[in-house]
């Protein structure tokens, strides 16, 4: 088998690389990532040298590229996207490219070829619930509320369309908040954990009562996979960690991992477009495939920490570039403004 993996140097995509080259170490890997700021060669150190895997730098948008590719290979799981929903408040433009017309492209190429496809999107895409609402499922209709996720719905749609219309092979799957290894430090969990190694606060935005499900992104990665190997040609798979908890209990969770008190958090103005609630309802992935979540939020906060402190090389060059968090750069300078 061999695979195109594209966004693999990103957070989710290399946690699937390394998932395929323990399980399937006879798999022959290509990688196709833009490296975008969120893009990082470092992040693939530890299979880099792998005989089985390939780099190759270049966009899910450049179609001749993709004509090459693609023919040699025997499926493409799609993760390659802008993922973070403060850059597309700021700018939506790169999202579009990349999450709309880059899913296209794939989506041509793969049909033209007769290539499996497999789209990795999110639960975003079904906005937010209210505090008693029944958890998302593969019925449940879109209502993207961000321009990240409407870029995200607008992709499924896409390949939704070419199902339909064209036969493409394709499956899709949603899923709820990531965390883990290698989480880029504009996302909270990834900010929380580097600012509490440094003696920081952990910065909540709004009231900290917006509830998310966090799963571990080796989980993600394990039921994509299973998904590749087993899924059903047409359907959507959603994902979850069975977590439904506030961001304020997240980071009191994750200060008692790190052996600190509460007094570390603290809280700030709402960004934007925050959806109050996600969360998954994953019976279908499991009845049909066998898949569960296996991580616990404590035991995979533990490794975060643990990955964090150890890996410093790694985070501390990119917190502390320049416009890491475009929004959070803006609110710390409003704030400075009214002092
Ligand atoms: N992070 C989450 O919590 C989460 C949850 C559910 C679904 N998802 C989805 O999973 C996928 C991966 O998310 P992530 O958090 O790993 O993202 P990420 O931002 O960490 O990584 C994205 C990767 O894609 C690459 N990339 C961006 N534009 C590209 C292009 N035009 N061509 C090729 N490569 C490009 C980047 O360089 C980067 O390596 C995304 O599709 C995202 O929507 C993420």
């Amino acid at each position: 088998m061999k695979i195109l993996v594209t966004g693999g140097c990103g957070f989710i995509g290399s946690h699937f690389i390394r998932v395929v080259l323990s399980e399937h170490p006879d798999w022959d890997i290509l990688n196709l990532d833009a490296l975008t700021y969120a893009g990082n060669l470092l992040t693939t150190m530890d299979f880099q040298t792998s005989p089985h895997y390939r780099f190759i730098y270049g966009s899910i948008t450049n179609k001749e590229l993709l004509e090459r590719l693609i023919p040699g290979v025997d499926a493409v799981v799609n993760f390659a996207a802008e993922t973070h929903v403060d850059r597309s408040i700021a700018d939506v433009e790169p999202f579009i490219m990349t999450n709309i017309l880059g899913t296209q492209r794939l989506i041509d190429v793969c049909r033209k070829n007769g290539t499996r496809f497999h789209h990795v999107s999110t639960d975003e895409v079904f906005g937010s619930l209210g505090p008693d609402d029944p958890k998302s499922n593969e019925f449940t209709p879109y209502d993207p509320r961000n321009p990240y996720s409407a870029t995200k719905a607008a992709s499924d749609h896409l390949v939704r369309a070419a199902l339909h219309t064209h036969g493409l092979k394709a499956t899709i799957s949603n899923c709820t908040n990531n965390y883990g290894t290698h989480l880029y430090p504009e996302k909270f969990l990834a900010i929380a954990v580097t600012n509490v190694i440094d003696g920081k606060p952990i910065v909540i935005h709004g009231d900290g009562q917006q509830k998310r499900d966090w799963i571990h992104a080796r989980d993600h990665a394990r039921g994509i996979l299973s998904i590749l190997l087993n899924g059903k040609i047409g359907e959507t798979y959603m994902m979850a960690g069975d977590t439904d908890i506030t961001i304020a209990d997240t980071g009191r969770l994750l200060l008692k991992v790190m052996g600190l008190s509460d007094n570390l958090l603290v809280f700030m103005n709402d960004r934007p477009g925050q959806d109050r609630r996600y969360a998954i309802d994953h019976g279908k992935i499991e009845r049909e495939l066998g898949w569960t979540p296996q991580v616990s939020l404590e035991q995979g906060l533990a490794e975060m920490v643990d990955w964090y402190r150890r890996n410093q090389d790694w985070w501390r060059p990119i917190k502390d570039s320049a416009g890491y968090c475009v929004w959070y750069k803006e609110q710390v300078q409003n704030i400075k403004n009214q002092i």
